[in-house]
């Protein structure tokens, strides 16, 4: 007789648990995050998430410290309740490559490829290195301490050790952002709180700290990768899905693949209060372009809506540079775009259930409306 192993699955169902473990973790009241988004996700979207229950990240990828801390502090200004703030560790950001060390070629061959582009927008032509970053991670991390700030959420790459303890030495609760199992157990024994594990499917960037081949990068898909990372963590740490998630179906089945919480972005691009250009929001529920991985836009692959810049870019394939250089390299390009809500010339991060999103909602109803949702689907409270 072969005896089975009982399948782990999430939420209070699994442990008999009166509070979801990420509810009570997080002290929220829905298991819903917003995904904190460079440029998208403000502190008006966060604070309305925050304030509906779930947990609203700031996104302060490449945002002085000082402009990150005035968002905290409006957040909380607005709500009382728990929020985040979500920045990458990737490698090449710690400290940012310099442009001056940059292969000269490969410069050339970007600034060719972008050039016959500036040229079809009426942009004058460049040549050269591209401006340098400047570096604000560590920075950004002490202000997070000081401030206290309920949430760190890290993204590209997981936290060390030694970071994850001065996080919880003031408090701090920390999300990981993975896309394997074997860097779900890595977050988990480096003390990371929970675990976030985004499926192929997600918007934006894959969450890995170095970048990968094309085809390394593509990934697991979340049917796949949710039951695998909670079989392989255990039940007693939060995990949480991303990647294709819009509705309440799609949270209630992240629910029985293992997920004690789900993280949604595209769904959360397209709000109110979310900081996107119009013409990028109102391409995202058009449904008549595919999304498809590129690093034609910062360097590291994304999921994006197609146009015109990634597929002139990807044909080209002149190579790219280190990560945010690239996007140094483009930048009037992408300026020009937003001015001009040119929605085929800048960068419009979105997920696959962008084909499942019809309509532009208040963040705090929304997340009110998938709770419901996906409560009345499994026939239970989820929070
Ligand atoms: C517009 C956009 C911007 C994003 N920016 C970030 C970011 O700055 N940091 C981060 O950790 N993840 C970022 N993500 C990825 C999300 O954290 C998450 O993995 C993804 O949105 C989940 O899939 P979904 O888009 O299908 O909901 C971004 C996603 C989108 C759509």
């Amino acid at each position: 007789v072969v005896r089975r192993r009982p399948l782990a699955v999430g939420g209070p169902s699994a442990h008999d648990a009166i509070v979801n473990q990420l509810c009570a973790r997080l002290g929220i009241d829905a298991p819903i995050i917003q995904s904190g988004m460079g440029g998208v996700a403000g502190p008006n979207l966060a604070a309305d998430v925050s304030a509906a229950g779930g947990l609203g990240i700031v996104g302060a990828l490449m945002v002085p410290p000082d402009v990150v801390r005035e968002h905290i502090r409006h957040v909380r200004s607005c709500t009382d309740r728990p929020f985040g703030v979500n920045i990458w560790l990737h490698e090449e950001l710690l400290p940012p490559r310099r442009p001056d060390e940059l292969d000269q070629g490969l410069v050339g061959r970007v600034q060719d490829t972008l050039n016959a582009m500036r040229v079809d927008r009426g942009l004058p032509p460049a040549s050269g290195p591209p401006g340098a970053l400047p570096d604000l991670i560590g920075a950004t991390i002490d202000m997070v301490i000081e401030e206290r700030v309920p949430v760190f959420s890290a993204g590209l790459g997981i936290p060390s050790t030694e970071l994850v303890r001065r996080f919880h030495d003031v408090g701090t609760t920390v999300m990981a952002m993975v896309v394997d199992v074997d860097d779900a157990l890595e977050a988990v024994r480096r003390g990371v709180d929970v675990v976030v594990a985004q499926g192929a499917e997600a918007g934006g960037h894959r969450s890995v700290g170095s970048k990968p081949s094309r085809t390394d990068a593509e990934g697991l898909g979340a049917i796949v990768l949710l039951p695998a990372v909670r079989d392989a963590v255990g039940s007693d740490v939060p995990v949480v899905a991303a990647g294709g998630i819009a509705d309440g179906r799609g949270i209630a089945a992240a629910i029985v693949l293992g997920a004690d919480g789900v993280l949604l972005g595209t769904r959360f691009l397209a709000t109110v209060e979310s900081a996107a250009d119009e013409g990028w929001k109102k391409a995202v529920m058009a449904h008549d372009r595919p999304t498809g991985l590129t690093d034609s836009f910062t360097g590291q692959w994304a999921r994006t809506l197609r146009n015109e810049y990634a597929q002139r870019y990807d044909e080209a394939a002149p190579g790219t540079l280190p990560s945010l250089l690239q996007v140094s390299a483009a930048g009037d390009i992408f300026a020009a775009a937003r001015e001009r809500h040119d929605v085929e010339m800048m960068p419009m991060y979105a997920g696959q259930s962008a084909r499942l999103i019809d309509e532009l909602s208040p963040a705090g109803e929304l997340v009110r409306q998938l709770t419901d949702d996906a409560e009345r689907i499994l026939g239970r409270s989820i929070r």
